[in-house]
């Protein structure tokens, strides 16, 4: 017997799409809460989503809305080309980890874990196998014949999880899957569920807090702030392309540097003048010449007003033109992480080993120009990301 053998071609999935999808909870009342806010999310057929926000950004609800446990308000939630936001959870074909893990308490681990295999008739031998399977690869083989009220937190939850990831379903929706595990094991399943879910081609939506969980498990991911989509795109775009300055300065550790500043004219040389949060002049950068090509950059006007942001482990230290204050540095292990009094206004940097530099000496800095994002002022959309411009084609 092959295990699991025609357990992924017997799938039939397709894209799973979230059209304009919006959540008013409480539409009628005095205080409706618009939780999701017309996201539109297309998910490839196998893809590995992640959904990352801070808390009550409308993760959940998103989640929910694609189960059929939450009711959407206006948009479309699509498999392929079949609408299934009107259909009732079970006629859905989804399987979904909950936040709160909704075990079936009478019943044991396996037989939770095993419920809608059996449901669906599927032979019993083939479901013990599978429990087997799934419960080896999230460590809770142990606790199979016990019940749900007598194992700890982190057991329930990987319970919940292996009840989701063993099933044939057109998509996976896990919220916060290992929030309640310690690094190590966290770090260790991670990559084992990766590993199980592309094997599988299975198309999967995660929820999570952690950017490092979402860089390490997902092909895309969606941020998300206050109800809205702030992007949808690969962990890498989210840090070299981000589209704003909300998820400039939400992804990456440290967070990305970022200064109000002014554009300059000098001759036919542009410039930024990053101010401190006084809104003195802190420091200059020159962007490059007109001759060089080439040079979008040259859109910005003399005297306007943009974000400037640049990442901590861009920041070139012991050379270039500024000069600045060594303030702190931490040891992390494997970095230093280095902060830098420029002008007034505080420069992180991350250098690879061991920095050595008091607190107190001079440092030369450069802020090469392939590594500077600039956002509007206003509407803090990226306008460059290292002088190329922010908009081309998605
Ligand atoms: N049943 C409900 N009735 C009214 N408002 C709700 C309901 N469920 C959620 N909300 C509100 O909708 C917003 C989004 O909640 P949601 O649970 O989707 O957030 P989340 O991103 O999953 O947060 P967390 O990370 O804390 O789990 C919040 O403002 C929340 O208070
Ligand atoms: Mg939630």
């Amino acid at each position: 017997m092959l295990a699991g053998s025609g357990w992924m071609e017997e799938r039939s999935m397709a894209e799973l799409v979230l059209d304009s999808v919006t959540k008013v909870y409480n539409p009628k009342s005095r205080h409706p809460v618009t939780a999701v806010d017309r996201v539109d999310m297309p998910i490839g057929d196998g893809e590995i989503i992640g959904l990352l926000g801070s808390s009550g950004c409308g993760k959940t609800s998103t989640l929910r809305m694609i189960a059929g446990f939450e009711s959407v308000s206006s948009g479309e939630i699509r498999v392929g080309e079949r609408v299934i936001n009107n259909l009732p959870p079970a006629r859905r074909n989804v399987a979904m980890a909950f936040e709160g893990y909704a075990l079936y308490p009478p019943l044991r681990i396996r037989d939770n874990i095993g419920f809608a295999l059996l449901r669906d008739r599927h032979p019993a031998a083939e479901v013990a196998r599978k429990v087997d399977e799934v419960t080896g690869l999230l460590e809770i083989g142990d606790i199979l014949d016990r019940y749900p009220p007598t194992i700890s937190a982190g057991q329930q939850q990987r319970s919940s999880l292996a009840r989701a990831l063993i099933r044939d379903a057109d998509a996976f929706l896990l919220d916060e899957p290992m929030s309640q595990l310690e690094p190590q094991l966290r770090a260790i399943l991670r990559a084992r569920i990766k590993d199980w879910l592309i094997t599988r081609k299975m198309t999967t939506v995660f929820v999570t807090h952690d950017q490092t969980e979402a860089i390490a498990l997902a092909d895309r991911i969606a941020v998300m702030e206050g109800g809205i989509l702030q992007q949808f795109a690969t962990p890498n775009d989210l840090k070299e392309r981000p589209a704003n300055l909300f998820v400039a300065s939400f992804i990456g550790e440290p967070p990305m540097n970022i200064y109000t500043a002014s554009v300059y004219r000098d001759g036919d040389r542009l410039g930024l003048i990053a101010e401190d949060q006084a809104g003195n002049e802190a420091f200059r950068v020159a962007l490059p010449g007109e001759d060089a090509a080439p040079a979008p950059h040259r859109q910005l006007r003399d005297g306007q007003r943009v974000h400037l942001g640049v990442r901590p482990h861009r920041v070139r230290l012991g050379e270039g033109g500024l000069l600045g204050r060594v303030t702190s540095h931490h040891w992390l292990g494997d970095q230093t992480h280095i902060g830098i009094e420029l002008g007034n206004a505080l420069l992180i940097a991350v250098a690879h080993g061991i920095f050595e530099a008091r607190a107190g000496s001079d440092i030369a800095i450069a802020l090469p120009a392939t590594s500077l994002h600039i956002f509007d002022h206003d509407s803090e959309r990226a306008l460059f990301h290292g002088m190329e411009p922010a908009e081309r084609a998605a």
